[in-house]
C-alpha cells in the first residue's frame, strides 16, 4: 500500500467563546471578567486518506467539517492532535504546504474581488511560479471544461455564484496540486451548474489522479462522486467507510415493486411485507440481510405472473438522517 497522503490523529480544535456583558456597565465588566465557554468544534478525529481517493466529509450544520478542512489547509492551528498532509504539517510549514494543495471554500472566493478573472489567474501564475507552458496547458483545459470564456474578462465581484465557483475551481488547480479540498463546492447552485461541477471534480480525480476531500449538504454530490464517506457530528467521526457499506449497515429495508400480469386476491410471499398495493402494482419491503432481491423475485414469480419489476434501494438521504437522529454507532 502507498503511504497515506493525509493522516490525521486525534485531532482537536476547541474555540473559547467569551461571555459578553451588554450595556455601559457590561462593557466595564467585560474588561475585568473573562467568563469563557469552550466549543469543541473538532473533538478527536482520526483518519487516513490514500492518494487518488475521493472522500465525502459530511455532517449536519456545526458538525466541525469546515474547521477540519481549515486545519488541513493550514488556515487554523489545531488545539491538539496531529496532521500530516503530503508529508508536511500544515500549520507549521504553511508556505510549502499551500503550494502543494488546492482549496475552494464555496462560501467565499479566493480570487481578487475587483480584478477580471483572467488577471486573477495570471497573478496566481506569478505567485505559484507556474512555468508558462504548464500554466497555458492547464488554463486551456480548464477554460474548456468549465466554460470560462464568456466571463474571463469580468471582475470577480460581478460573477454569478456558479461562474465564481468555476473560476475558483480553475484557480485552485492551475499549479497542479495533488490534493484538492472543497468546502461546499455546489452550495447555492442550480441543478445544471451542480452537474457541471460534479463532472469536473470527477475528471480531476480520475484523469489527473488528484486526491479530493469534499464537504457538502447535497447528498446527490456524495452519491455521484464519493466511494468513501465520513460522517461527522459534534466533532467526532460517526461513520467512515464505503458508501455501499453505509447502505448495508444502516440502509434497512429495500423495496421490490412488481407489476402483476393480473389482479390477484392475495399477493403474500414469505420474507417480505406488502407495503403498498394499487391495482396490479404491488410494493414489497424486505430486509436486505435476510433475503436477496433475486430470491424474492423467485418467490413472487413462483406464485404469480409478473409483467415488470424494479428493485428500489433506500436512498442515502434517509440513511444519513437515521444515523444523525438515532446515533446508531453510539448505541453499538
Ligand atoms: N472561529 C470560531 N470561533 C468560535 N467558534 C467557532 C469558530 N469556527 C467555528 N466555530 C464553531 O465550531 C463548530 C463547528 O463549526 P464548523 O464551521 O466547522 O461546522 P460545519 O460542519 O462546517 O457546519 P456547516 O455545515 O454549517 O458549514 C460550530 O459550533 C461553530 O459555531
Ligand atoms: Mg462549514
Amino acid at each position: 500500500m502507498q503511504p497515506a497522503i493525509i493522516s490525521v490523529n486525534h485531532l482537536h480544535k476547541h474555540f473559547k467563546i467569551y461571555k459578553h456583558h451588554r450595556g455601559a456597565l457590561g462593557a466595564l465588566c467585560n474588561l475585568f471578567t473573562r467568563e469563557a465557554t469552550t466549543v469543541r468544534a473538532v473533538d478527536g478525529v482520526s483518519f487516513t486518506i490514500q492518494p487518488g481517493e475521493l472522500v465525502g466529509y459530511i455532517g449536519p450544520n456545526g458538525a466541525g467539517k469546515s474547521t477540519t478542512l481549515k486545519m488541513l489547509t493550514g488556515l487554523l492551528t489545531p488545539t491538539g492532535g496531529e496532521i500530516e498532509v503530503n508529508g508536511r504539517v500544515p500549520w507549521k510549514q504553511r508556505r510549502a504546504h499551500v503550494a502543494h494543495i488546492g482549496a475552494v471554500f464555496g462560501q467565499r472566493t479566493t480570487l481578487w474581488w475587483d480584478l477580471p478573472v483572467i488577471e486573477s489567474l495570471d497573478l496566481l501564475q506569478y505567485i505559484y511560479k507556474i512555468p508558462p507552458a504548464q500554466f497555458q496547458h492547464n488554463l486551456d483545459e480548464f477554460r474548456t471544461m468549465l466554460e470560462l470564456d464568456p466571463f474571463l474578462n469580468t471582475p470577480v465581484r460581478s460573477l454569478s455564484l456558479g461562474q465564481r465557483m468555476r473560476a475558483d475551481l480553475c484557480a485552485a488547480l492551475l499549479h497542479d496540486p495533488p490534493l484538492l479540498f472543497l468546502d461546499e463546492p455546489t452550495i447555492g447552485l442550480d441543478v445544471v451548474a451542480k452537474e457541471r461541477i460534479r463532472q469536473f471534480i470527477l475528471h480531476i480525480n480520475r484523469a489527473r489522479g488528484v486526491t479530493v476531500i469534499l464537504t457538502t449538504h447535497d447528498l446527490a454530490d456524495v452519491e455521484k462522486l464519493c466511494e468513501r464517506v465520513m460522517i461527522i457530528d459534534y466533532g467526532r467521526v460517526l461513520f467512515d467507510g464505503r458508501l455501499e457499506s453505509l447502505r448495508d449497515r444502516f440502509g434497512g429495508q429495500r423495496e421490490l415493486v412488481v407489476d402483476m400480469a393480473e389482479e390477484y386476491a392475495t399477493v403474500d410471499v414469505d420474507g417480505a411485507t406488502v407495503a403498498a398495493r394499487e391495482a396490479t402494482r404491488v410494493t414489497y419491503q424486505f430486509e436486505r440481510n435476510a433475503l436477496s432481491a433475486s430470491d424474492l423475485i423467485g418467490r413472487v414469480s413462483a406464485r404469480y405472473r409478473i409483467r415488470d419489476l424494479m428493485v428500489r434501494e433506500p436512498n442515502i438521504e434517509d440513511t444519513v438522517r437515521r444515523i444523525y437522529e438515532e446515533r446508531l454507532l453510539d448505541e453499538e
